[in-house]
């Protein structure tokens, strides 16, 4: 079936077949980036869930190693679940993972590499005492999952979180040790925000408030924030928010409430959840993976024979110019992909046209930078209150809106992503920029779930309104204005396959300018098992 396995990404992160989802442990280790993740051996949808496991030397081109961790034991039997490593000032690592045990409790599990001088680590061998924490007396047994990697704080004991939720209170718990295998519950917890429900995956890290690099987890002190993201149960979606955290109470506060952890910012406001960072020592810069599920239907998994990615892995800093959010950017490693490029200035869009642009393919790397004169937003009364889930999406014509571009299309446009920007007018009557994705009109198959998505993007003054686009297969990874707001879609086109194209398109009654548009062709990071390479 030509459709389904046109499907398969070329430059993402996925296993050779069967279901994935959380990234677990990402770490760099003797001259190898690791990654493992919750995968299912047996089949393509969620169960059996092991430690798959992956290294590559740039984060991009990855070779398949055998299972890291399987069930094998009464604390794990029913699943090997999401964790993360740290790196002790030793050079040892330590590997913390939540199992779900023979009677389906949710514990937490220590494992170390089994052969240190392995810069592959093929085996881990799991803690004798194991489980190393079980849940406390309020928590219930299944509220109880994915310990963070540790920070060492200024007593010289480390530190971790867990999330959990107490009604519908998402929390998360602050565990103290100084050797891995005994812990101590602190009393009350980092953080806690009402309504939220259960707080899966939570990761907490340090950002730079100067400085353009990322920060080891440990890192406190002036000039630094930190940063609590919690994947929602309920919604499946990652917010976070940057605060300040007091090592004196173990609590974190977030510097505006109302932007809180579980209502205000996202990483991403597509397909994206059970996000992970890790500090990479060798480039001195924070990643954070994201995992990207399926919008089609199990059924049509099954039929695939395969379920999920990992996005590209993102650099994440504290954006400095805007002050209120962070930008997450693909690793500099991506653009080793580029190939064939089309450079274009000043293409003038009209009012309710569309441009096509003479590059064809399912693998592009696009930067494109719009420009509406200062006059047009003079002149014209912007549209109220704007909401790129309700607002009519792409097709709808509006007054400094949409306008942007449609990825993935085919060529008499029956099947189009459209990735764009829309000019609007807030509560408090100021402009405000929108970001969004329409992916309504992505795929003439049936079986699928198909949104328009998207949140504000802040523009400072004097800024053009800029997007980068990774487009790769059947995903669509957005970041506008260098990474302030992101969103990934998931799409299953069935004509467009035959050449996808790339067009320009402006539903706004004023025109606009593509001031410049730079896309490179990718060419494919050939991901496949160890021992081909060796
Ligand atoms: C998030 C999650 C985690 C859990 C794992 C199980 O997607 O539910 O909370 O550890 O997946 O696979």
């Amino acid at each position: 079936n030509a459709m389904l396995a046109w499907q398969v990404t070329s430059y993402h992160f996925q296993p050779e077949r069967n279901w994935m989802n959380d990234i677990a442990g990402p770490l760099y280790y003797k001259g190898w980036y690791h990654l493992f993740y919750q995968y299912n051996p047996d089949s393509a949808v969620w169960g059996n869930i092991t430690w798959g496991h992956t290294v590559s030397k740039d984060l991009i081109h990855w070779l398949y190693l055998d299972l890291a961790m399987v069930r094998d034991q009464w604390y794990d039997i029913n699943g090997v679940w999401t964790g993360s490593a740290t790196l002790l000032p030793t050079g040892e690592i330590i590997m913390l993972y939540t199992g779900s045990t023979n009677e389906s409790v949710q514990v937490q599990n220590l494992a170390i590499p089994a052969d240190p001088s392995d810069p592959l680590l093929k085996d881990w061998v799991k803690y004798s005492g194991n489980p190393v924490l079980t849940p406390p007396q309020e928590i219930l047994p299944k509220d109880f999952r994915d310990p963070t990697t540790a920070w060492l704080g200024s007593d010289g004991l480390w530190r971790l979180i867990i999330g959990s939720k107490i009604n519908k209170t998402g929390i998360s718990l602050v565990y103290k040790t100084s050797d891995f295998v005994n812990y101590k519950l602190v009393e009350g917890v980092l953080h806690a925000v009402p309504g939220t429900g259960m707080w899966e995956c939570v990761d907490f890290y340090p950002v730079s408030l100067t400085e353009n690099v990322g920060l080891d987890t440990s890192v406190n002190g002036p000039g630094v924030k930190h940063v609590l993201k919690a994947s929602l149960d309920d919604n499946k979606h990652d917010y976070y928010a940057i605060g300040v955290y007091d090592e004196a109470t173990e609590t974190w506060l977030p510097d505006d409430p109302v932007n809180d952890v579980g209502i205000g910012l996202r990483y991403d406001y597509g397909k994206f959840y059970a996000s992970k960072t890790f500090y990479d020592q060798v480039k001195q810069r924070r990643i954070l993976w994201g995992w990207i599920g399926e919008t089609d239907s199990e059924q049509a998994d099954i039929q695939k024979g395969w379920a999920s990615l990992q996005t590209i892995p993102r650099v994440v800093t504290y954006d400095t110019k805007s002050g209120t959010n962070l930008v997450q950017w693909p690793i500099e490693e991506v653009e080793s992909l580029r190939t064939s490029n089309v450079s274009l200035d000043n293409i003038k869009v009209d009012p309710g046209s569309v441009v096509h642009v003479d590059i064809n393919g399912a693998q592009l790397d696009v930067n494109a930078v719009f420009e509406v004169s200062k006059e047009a937003i003079k002149n014209t009364e912007a549209d109220v209150l704007y909401n790129c889930s309700t607002s009519g999406g792409a097709a709808g014509r509006g007054v400094l809106g949409p306008f942007g571009l449609l990825v993935l299309a085919e060529e008499s446009l029956s099947e189009q992503t459209a990735v764009y920007f829309y000019i609007a007018k807030g509560v408090d009557g100021n402009l405000q920029t929108f970001f969004c994705h329409d992916e309504t009109r992505s795929s003439k198959a049936t079986d699928l779930v198909e949104r328009v998505y998207g949140s504000t993007v802040p523009v400072l003054s004097g800024e053009k309104l800029s997007v980068r686009i990774l487009v790769d297969h059947s995903i669509v990874e957005s970041f506008a204005q260098g990474g302030r707001t992101c969103i990934t879609s998931r799409v299953y086109p069935t004509r467009a396959i035959y050449g996808p194209r790339l067009f320009l398109f402006n539903n706004a009654s004023t025109s606009v300018t593509v001031t410049s548009l730079n896309i490179w062709q990718m060419t494919s990071a050939l991901i496949h098992p160890f021992e081909q390479s060796s």
